[in-house]
């Protein structure tokens, strides 16, 4: 096993650990709705040191995600599955009560795996389309019975195809509608968050409720067309920092996630950036480092309205104003 730090979180089997450092898998061909990363990419990572893989239905890299885990059993670079904490994601067009366990079981046929080990609500919408479109039209776009899609998550914990349950994107006032009636409540919330996105209130909210918050876009996706901007990359606090420590700012902006005490999903495809975000771990940030993130204007980059649709409509509108 990896000596990569890891948090714990709530799941069927008690308190688990996650592999702090998730190899995230999603690029723009998401839009494309093509296979997006090659197994040996990924099995690139695992030689690296990752020893977490965070894939979604929708990133259509689950295939490639079980087979860098089987080939990665066959040649000896881990010895069993559990070596490797999997997380995928329902995606909205199966936001429905009875869709959850199958799509569930789709993912794990895609994987080739058994179980995962973090199963979450990609986003808090249901989407009326056999596959993702987008911008997606106004009439595919609906409200999802929050209530009835969780006891379908309950039900794929309790079936054992996963081991712990979350969400994604969600706010507050969303995840305490969940802790109104769970049976299970969320383990994780995963959410953008990065030096100019610093999500404050809501991860005090997730602590005070023993749910694990992971960072997603921790670099502000740099360079992807569809979802990214510059604005971590080429931030002088950031840039000035890097300099003074004879590091990277991604690996200032890494440090910083890490030292919030959430886990994080960060994608590279380039086996020296992939070492490169795992080298965070043996230095720190000084106080005074810190005190000057803190500075940095705060600007969310992640909406509905913009990247799944184009037309603002109540659905959207209210889920976007809620992530605020
Ligand atoms: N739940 C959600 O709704 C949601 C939304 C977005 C993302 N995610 C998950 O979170 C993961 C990470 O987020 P993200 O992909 O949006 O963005 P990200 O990890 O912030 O940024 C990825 C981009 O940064 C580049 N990069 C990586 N390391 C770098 C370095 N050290 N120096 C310079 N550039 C570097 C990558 O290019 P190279 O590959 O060329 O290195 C890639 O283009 C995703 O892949 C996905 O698994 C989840």
């Amino acid at each position: 096993m990896s000596s990569m730090p890891e948090k714990m979180i709530s799941s069927a089997e008690g308190p688990r650990p996650v592999p702090v450092i998730a190899m995230g898998t999603a690029t723009e061909s998401v839009i494309a709705g093509i296979e997006a990363v090659t197994p040996s990419t990924l099995i690139e990572a695992i030689k690296a040191g990752y020893r977490h893989f965070d894939t979604a239905a929708v990133y259509k890299t689950e295939k490639s995600v079980g087979e860098a885990v089987a080939e990665a059993l066959r040649s000896g670079h881990i010895n069993s599955r559990s070596e490797i904490f999997v997380t995928t994601k329902l995606w909205c067009n199966s936001c429905d009560r009875h869709l959850v366990v199958p799509a569930i079981k789709q993912s794990l046929k895609n994987l080739g795996l058994e179980y995962v080990d973090l199963y979450l609500i990609h986003w808090p919408l249901k989407l009326i389309q056999d596959e993702f479109r987008g911008p997606v039209p106004i009439e595919c776009i609906a409200t999802m019975d929050l209530k009835a899609v969780w006891e379908g998550m309950e039900e794929c914990q309790t079936l054992g195809l996963t081991k712990s349950i979350g969400v994604s994107n969600f706010s507050s006032k969303k995840i305490q509608q969940i802790l109104s009636f769970a049976k299970i409540p969320p383990a994780v919330n995963q959410i953008e968050m990065n030096p100019n996105w610093q999500q404050k209130k809501i991860t005090e909210f997730c602590k005070a409720n023993g749910i694990l918050v992971t960072a997603y876009s921790p670099l502000g996706a740099f360079g992807n067309r569809s979802w990214g901007h510059n604005r971590v990359m080429e931030c002088d606090i950031l840039q000035n920092i890097a300099k003074s420590k004879g590091k990277t700012v991604a690996q200032i902006s890494l440090r910083w996630l890490y030292e919030q005490g959430v886990s994080i999903a960060v994608k590279s495809f380039n086996v020296e950036r992939m070492k490169q975000n795992l080298d965070i771990f043996d230095w720190s940030l000084t106080q005074e480092e810190l005190k000057k993130i803190d500075q940095i204007p705060q600007r969310r980059h992640v909406y509905l309205i913009g990247t799944m649709a184009l037309e603002h409509n109540d659905i959207m509108d209210e889920i976007d104003a809620e992530l605020d």
